[in-house]
């Protein structure tokens, strides 16, 4: 076995520096140690890190099969096992193909009209003067998305309900709940007491709405196009069909994928927006000559608007890498790793190349109409198989929340304080603006 780099070891100090400042920390390290580095090791076997394009094309080129979750008890244990992100193998493969279809091309696009209405609709009273959390309201559009898009309750009062349900599953996703799933033994519920227990609780109650609901559309399918209703249709590929249980774990997989991430990003998109009078001038220049009213597919398409989107997500990615686990021997950035071994592909450092993106720490959407970035180089959403499969959705959403806000309304920061950067990648304080 060749020498394994150099890197941090105790992984106990590591995680509370990662989690305290997860950007910042993850470019010292690199500056510290060089790409790639080793991290502590994972069930006695090593583990590399790279963001290297070499080190990135040679991980995601392998075949899928070749690949793990790194992370998949901890996956299990939140979300299920038949959650995508808990899945592997075969049956990983066969789940993504029943996932994927709406979240791409005409299928993805029949949602475009809906997430610009909820942008409008739940953005309407906002008037000149009021001070706000952009948070809060790019927590409640997104919400708003996926209870309308993935679970297709449009209905006032089971809409109002689900959003409650969603907001506990959602707020239980705690600090504590990351030591927990960390730490198996913690996973009890101490007489309803903690992180676990509130989690769980927060389980049940979801279920207990959705059992009657899956039923009934079970019993009356009808013509539908949200997630949920398409779930219900879907045939793997020995004919059967999803169970209850099977459909309630990716649902819950969908809202913890997409719901804070989406919020997040906007969320930074305001922030880094406020900062950047220029950039917002130009912004603001592209969506008024779209015209009065226009299509959603008239924003999708603006070049500039997704500029700013994937400069927002370069800088502040959901998530700052993505771990595999090796299932064969493989050689990576130069080193050769047994199988069982680990390699946590840190898009921080990837972002922050400054062969690639020149002054990365500068907020400059003009980069990506000056040139495209290959997968190894632009990964906000992982890559390989098991890349997120909302990211065309995403970056759709993104878009279409974005430009209807701004055709509409300018936010100005209260402050200009950097805001740091919190679990999740989501901004670790309240982002106030006020509504012009
Ligand atoms: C800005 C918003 C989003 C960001 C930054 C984001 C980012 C990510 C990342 C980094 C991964 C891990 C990929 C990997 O391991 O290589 C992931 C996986 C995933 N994402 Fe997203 N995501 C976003 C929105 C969404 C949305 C809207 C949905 C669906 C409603 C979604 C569904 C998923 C699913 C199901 C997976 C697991 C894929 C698998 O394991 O095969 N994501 N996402």
């Amino acid at each position: 076995m060749t020498t394994l780099p150099k890197g941090p070891t105790n992984s106990i100090l590591m995680n509370v520096q990662g989690l305290m400042d997860p950007i910042g920390y993850t470019l010292r390290m690199r500056e510290r140690y060089g790409d790639p580095m080793s991290l502590p090791k994972m069930d006695g076997k090593p583990v590399l890190a790279t963001g290297s394009v070499e080190g990135l094309r040679a991980l995601f080129a392998v075949p899928p099969e070749t690949l793990d979750q790194m992370l998949g008890k901890s996956f299990t244990a939140a979300m299920g096992e038949s959650s995508l992100f808990a899945l592997s193998g075969a049956r990983h493969t066969a789940m993504r193909k029943l996932l994927m279809p709406p979240f791409h091309g005409q299928r993805m696009r029949l949602y475009g009209k809906q997430i610009c209405d909820l942008a409008l609709q739940h953005s309407r009273d906002l008037k000149p003067g009021l001070e706000l959390v952009a948070q809060d309201l790019m927590q409640t559009i997104s919400l708003q998305t996926i209870i309308h898009i993935v679970f297709g309750v449009t209905a006032p009062a089971e809409a109002a309900r689900l959003e409650k349900l969603l907001e506990d599953l959602r707020k239980s996703f705690s600090l504590g709940l990351t030591v927990t799933l960390m730490i198996p033994w913690l996973r009890q519920e101490f007489r309803g007491v903690g992180p676990w227990a509130r989690r769980q609780r927060a389980i049940r109650d979801l279920r207990s709405f959705l059992d009657p609901e899956l039923a009934r559309r079970r019993a009356d399918p009808a013509e539908r196009t949200d997630i949920l209703s398409l779930l219900l249709e879907a045939r793997q590929e020995d004919g059967t069909a999803l169970s209850d249980q099977e459909i309630f774990e990716q649902l819950h997989t969908l809202l913890f994928a997409g719901h804070s991430t989406t919020a997040g990003a906007l969320t930074w998109a305001l922030y880094f927006l406020g900062n950047a009078p220029a950039v917002l001038r130009r912004l603001r220049h592209e969506l008024t000559a779209l015209g009065a009213d226009p299509e959603p597919d008239a924003l999708a398409k603006a070049p500039y608007l997704e500029a700013v989107c994937n400069e927002t997500l370069r800088l502040r990615p959901s998530s700052p890498g993505v771990g595999r686990k090796l299932n064969a021997p493989m050689q990576i950035a130069g080193h050769e790793l047994p199988a069982g071994a680990g390699v946590f592909a840190q898009i921080i450092w990837a972002h922050h190349d400054p062969a690639v993106f020149p002054e990365s720490a500068v907020f400059r959407p003009e980069r990506f109409l000056e040139r495209t970035y290959s997968p190894f180089e632009f990964l906000p959403f992982g890559g390989g198989n098991r890349r997120c499969i909302g990211a065309a959705f995403a970056l759709y959403e993104m878009k279409l929340i974005l430009g209807t806000l701004l055709r509409r309304y300018s936010f100005e920061l209260v402050s200009t304080k950097p805001v740091r950067v919190g679990l999740q990648g989501l901004p670790g304080a309240p982002v106030r603006v006020i509504v012009r």
